[in-house]
């Protein structure tokens, strides 16, 4: 794993969003994977203006999304799919057909997992996956303890993470019990991953996800095991860390 410690959350956001613009250019078909959350909301930003000033041509990539809610409708305002819509996919000219949600209404949950992978390998696979991580360690929505072979599946979200992100919602009651979400084998499978992580409410997932052991029970570890991810913080996530200088 690749670590880069930042001063702070934009100098993260902007060296995350040059990484994904200049694979972007150099290859215009992208297949990205995406990740919601407040920590890549610095990345869309960045994103955002430099296709805003015209230095860049999403018209030909194409986006699979981590997770969503279960169930939820689409233009819920806590949905995942309308968070990428404000935050990204309605400043830039990413093509709606090329888009890639699961479905947070599917009757069948099942097919929907499988329509999902289906499509992600129609599509030649995941070539940067953006990822934050959970309090918990969690990835996507892999909680701790999910099989390191699953794909993407339906998960029941634990009390920690409906607790972190009732911070969204009204009422803590109001957050889905459940969630869709590409597995670690789904995730592992990227050609080259990005985890992104900022302030020291972080810095414990941080330092067990690159030092700690490879455990399921904590499902960031596992991306020890993947041959190209870059880990992006800024120095508050940095500070457990042992033998690492808190600069970039
Ligand atoms: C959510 C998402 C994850 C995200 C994580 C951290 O539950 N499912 O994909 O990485 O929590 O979120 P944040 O960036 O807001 O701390």
């Amino acid at each position: 794993m690749k670590l880069q410690v930042f001063d702070n959350y934009d100098q993260v956001s902007r060296r995350a969003a040059e990484i994904v613009i200049e694979e972007s250019r150099k290859h215009p078909q992208l297949v990205l994977g995406l990740a919601t959350g407040s920590t890549p909301i610095g990345l869309y930003r960045e994103m955002v203006q430099v296709y805003q000033r015209g230095q860049l041509d999403f018209s030909e990539a194409t986006t699979f999304n981590l997770d969503e809610y279960y169930p939820i409708t689409p233009d819920h305002p806590q949905s995942f799919r309308r968070f990428m819509q404000e935050h990204l996919f309605d400043h830039v000219n990413i093509a709606p057909e090329r888009i890639h949600f699961l479905s947070g209404t599917a009757a069948d949950v099942e097919s929907e997992c499988s329509r999902y992978e289906a499509a992600i390998e129609a599509a030649g696979g995941i070539d940067i996956q953006v990822l934050g991580i959970g309090e918990n360690g969690h990835i996507g929505f892999n909680e701790p303890g999910t099989p390191f072979h699953l794909k993407t599946h339906k998960v029941a979200l634990t009390e920690n993470t409906i607790q972190a992100n009732s911070r969204f919602f009204e009422r803590i009651e109001d957050v889905p019990r459940h969630a869709l979400t590409m597995g670690i084998s789904s995730i592992m499978r990227s050609r080259k991953i990005l985890l992104l992580a900022s302030g020291e409410k972080k810095a414990e997932a941080i330092k067990a996800a690159l030092q700690g052991p490879v455990t399921e029970e904590l499902p960031a570890s596992v991306l020890q095991l993947h041959p190209d991810v870059t880990v992006m913080v800024d120095k508050t996530a940095a500070t457990q860390l042992e033998g690492v200088p808190y600069k970039a």
